[in-house]
């Protein structure tokens, strides 16, 4: 009964945010706009979920559990456990029906945004190009590298989903006059460009970081495994030194990223409080890290790190956008200071 409710109003929100299902009346440019940030939204959250379920494929071993590609099993025997059909058939479907949240960014951005419009157009191409590596990863049977291609390309999606999602919010709040410097996190004029590129550079080590995590993974027990739980050939790393890599680099970050807790220490704004946010999900990535090497890389414990690697990268690189939209309106808007900059403090 419950779930049903919640179900119902669930689906009406969505419904409601239909593009140009929200008004009686003729659908006004600004409800187009608040439709278009929904969705944006929506898409994001979705494509972080279709990720972390993607790796439950591969944690339980579930990636052969279809043998079939688009679909599962048909004309052939299931010989494969009912539960591994299962999992992999169900991030098939939540992988599938990513496509109607975009349907509606698409058809927001061509009515209030054709700015945005070439985001969409390489999000459509990226699905493409997931739907081609889901295709080989069942034809090349786990083959470690299409695997972790497969999870790289989710984070590039991410990344444009975070991408359309801010653009999209920040001319919203310009055009209606709600935005301040303030709200863009900005309390100085004068260190938007080293903020800017301190928010690139923890970006940029972000990924660099996530790729070695993935060749850790495809030299380790966890790339996958065939129907009788055998796991199938990994890359030839030595788990030991490519761990060490990764960790390294993770310090190396973990050092940026105090840098830029130095930098904002006099800021009272949301820029400040997001790098905070990033160092706090940095912190119990890197605790997680180290307690699933020092147990064994348990399954359940990898899942954690992945989930966080994705939450981390997605604060990254908001971060990293909102640095630039700040940068951009730093010209425009009045900025309020708790400690005003020399040439502001009149
Ligand atoms: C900001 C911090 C960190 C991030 C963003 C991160 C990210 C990742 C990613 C994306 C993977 C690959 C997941 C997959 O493809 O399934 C991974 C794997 C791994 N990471 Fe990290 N990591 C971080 C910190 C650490 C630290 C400090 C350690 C300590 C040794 C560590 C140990 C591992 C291990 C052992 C794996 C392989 C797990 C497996 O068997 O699949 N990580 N990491």
């Amino acid at each position: 009964m419950g779930q049903t409710w919640v179900c119902a109003k669930v689906f009406g929100r969505i419904v409601d945010h239909m593009p140009g299902s929200l008004s009686p009346t003729p659908t006004p440019v600004l409800v187009w706009r608040k439709d278009l940030v929904f969705w944006t939204r929506f898409t994001l959250v979705w494509l972080m979920a279709i990720t972390v379920t993607g790796a439950a494929v591969r944690l339980t071993g579930s990636g052969l559990g279809c043998t079939d590609w688009p679909t599962c099993n048909v004309n052939t025997e299931l010989d494969a456990p009912r539960f591994h059909s299962a999992i992999e058939f169900g991030n098939r479907m939540i992988s599938g029906l990513a496509i109607i949240p975009v349907i509606a960014v698409w058809l927001g951005a061509r009515r209030v945004r054709t700015d945005l419009l070439l985001l969409v157009r390489l999000m459509v191409l990226g699905f493409v190009g997931q739907v081609l590596l889901g295709m080989l990863v069942t034809r090349t049977e786990l083959d470690p590298r299409v695997v972790l291609g497969h999870f790289l390309l989710s984070i590039v999606l991410i990344f444009l989903g975070v991408l359309l999602d801010h653009s999209a919010r920040a001319h919203h709040s310009t055009t209606s006059s709600e935005v301040t410097l303030r709200d863009l996190g900005s309390t100085s004029m004068t260190a938007p460009l080293q903020l800017r590129t301190h928010a690139w550079m923890s970006l940029a080590l972000s990924t660099v970081v996530i790729v070695l995590g993935t060749l850790v993974t495809g030299s380790g027990p966890h790339t996958g495994s065939d129907e009788s739980g055998e796991p199938i050939a990994r890359l030839g790393f030595d788990i030991r030194e490519i761990t060490r890599i990764h960790s390294v680099t993770v310090w190396v970050l973990g050092a940026l990223l105090a840098v830029g807790l130095w930098m904002t220490r006099d800021l009272d704004s949301p820029h400040r409080n997001r790098l905070l946010v990033i160092v706090g999900l940095g912190a119990s990535q890197g605790a997680i890290g180290y307690l699933q090497y020092f147990t064994g890389v348990p399954a359940l414990l990898v899942g954690l790190h992945i989930a966080g690697s994705v939450l981390f990268f997605t604060a990254t690189a908001y971060y990293a956008a909102e640095a630039t939209t700040w940068a951009h309106a730093a010209g425009q808007a009045t900025p309020t200071t708790r400690h005003p900059a020399p040439e502001l403090a009149s």
